[in-house]
């Protein structure tokens, strides 16, 4: 696998060459890296417009995750979600149609946000278990349904799989679905590029979907910032077309050359024994979490490089656990009143495996907590995201919000989970919500 990026610029620093060009610090170090950051000038390719080291880059990672198109994104899966769903937008116009997305009501806020850029209609799938705004896998027998109901079909069905707390869908089944009803299959992956190096292939691009972002930063090692959009084979013309407008039209024109270094090189470090140490680790973080539980420190059972800890079971919030965690130096990806999730990777090593069970192991067990997360408020919608996106707004307790248009998009992230989206009007599901995960304020339009 070669790494055409990482070679020109190597080259470049070592031609000594006056830097008569974009950035500023022309290479000179305040932090140590500057001189491998350059800017798209002759010879280093323009990413949207590849046909030279970048091309060849992309090409690399095109056969790595065996798509019909991977584009690197410089801005995560943030801009391939925008991209993404502008690509579902241009395939239903083609046909003469308004682009309606049926999503599961767990996407990020970055999907919300794309439909006040792109003015797409919206439906909510809402899963079946009640674990708060983080749960909401989406079965295909329910989307089935939820198809079969509609009259109308949408453009397209978003899943969100893995989600903040590990659980997968069941993707290669909702393929077939989409499929059955003549939908395309769109799907944030941003937690999951590494299920394509598992020894079972688990990535959207194998199981079916048309169209799926990754975040490399989140579970590969990369640099914060490298993500992919990834189109399969057998999407429709029209999208894998389309792909680099469909970023363009979104992305920085000054696209990081730190980030597309680092995914060049990615490509040939997960080509090489990667599938062997990711299979390893994996075993071990299952053994990790039989023996936590074992020793009665419950976990869901959701995907192998996440632990999603239920510290409520034996006495503690996730809130209280996390900062256990801290005082004994280990920081956790995030935590919610129900829930603590560890990011693991095989870049982690086994000695903090160990260090995570010394940890919980001889933590004190309590009474159970029984309080239950609210599910998943369903408001009716009173204006379109992008209708309300453009009306005066106000920040008004949420104590006081009954009744009003929510117009907000300002969700904390992680999870970044909008629990009511832009143009719904609060109601007392959607109250209860807020001020379960410790909102006081929330914005609205004015009357
Ligand atoms: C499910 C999900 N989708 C999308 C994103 C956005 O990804 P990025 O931070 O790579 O832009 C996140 C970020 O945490 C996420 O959790």
């Amino acid at each position: 696998m070669t790494t055409p990026v990482v070679d020109f610029v190597k080259k470049y620093i070592e031609s000594k060459s006056t830097r008569l060009h974009m950035p500023g610090h022309k290479g000179k170090s305040l932090l140590g890296f500057e001189a491998y950051d350059i800017t798209e000038f002759d010879g280093a390719d323009v990413l949207y417009h590849a046909e030279g080291i970048l091309r060849e880059s992309m090409d690399n990672a095109t056969a790595l995750f065996g798509s019909g198109r991977t584009v690197y994104s410089a801005e995560g899966s943030s801009l391939s979600i925008r991209a993404m769903l502008y690509l579902a937008v241009l395939y239903a116009r083609s046909k003469g149609e308004r682009a309606h997305i049926l999503a599961g009501r767990n996407a990020h806020k970055v999907f919300v946000m794309s439909a006040s850029l792109l003015d797409f209609d919206i439906s909510w799938l809402y899963g079946e278990a009640d674990g708060g705004i983080t749960q909401c896998t989406v079965s295909p027998r329910a989307l089935d349904r939820s198809l079969s109901e509609m009259k109308n079909k949408p453009t397209a069905v978003y899943i969100t799989s893995p989600d903040y707390l590990g659980n997968v869908a069941d993707i290669e089944e909702i393929s077939k679905v989409c499929k059955r009803h003549g939908v395309l299959l769109l799907v944030d992956n941003a937690h999951g590029a590494y299920l394509n190096f598992l020894p079972e292939n688990r990535h959207p691009m194998h199981l079916g979907a048309d169209i799926c972002c990754d975040s490399a930063h989140k579970t590969l090692p990369a640099i914060t910032g490298a993500g992919y959009l990834h189109i399969s084979q057998n999407a429709p013309d029209i999208i894998l077309h389309n792909a680099y407008k469909a970023m363009s039209l979104f992305a920085s024109t000054s696209p990081s050359y730190l980030i597309l270094q680092s995914l060049d090189i990615l490509n040939k470090y997960l080509s090489e024994n990667y599938r062997e140490r990711l299979s390893e680790y994996c075993l071990a973080v299952k053994k990790l979490k039989k023996r936590l539980c074992d020793c009665g420190i419950a976990s869901l059972d959701g995907e192998p490089l996440k632990i999603t800890i239920t510290p409520k079971k034996f006495g503690y919030t996730g809130v209280e656990l996390s900062e256990y965690l801290s005082e004994k130096g280990m920081v956790c990806e995030f935590y919610d009143p129900d829930y603590v999730v560890l990011m693991l990777t095989p870049e982690n090593g086994v000695d903090v495996l160990d260090k995570i069970y010394n940890a919980l192991s001889c933590i004190p067990k309590k009474a159970e907590i029984t309080e239950k997360p609210p599910k998943f408020a369903s408001p009716r919608v009173k204006l379109s995201v992008r209708e309300a996106i453009y009306g005066e707004t106000e920040k008004i307790p949420v104590s006081e919000s009954l009744g009003r248009v929510f117009a907000g998009f300002n969700v904390a992230c992680p999870p970044a989970i909008p629990i009511a989206v832009c143009g719904e009007v609060i109601d007392g599901d959607v109250i209860a919500l807020l001020e379960y995960y410790g909102e006081d304020k929330c914005e609205v339009l004015k009357n």
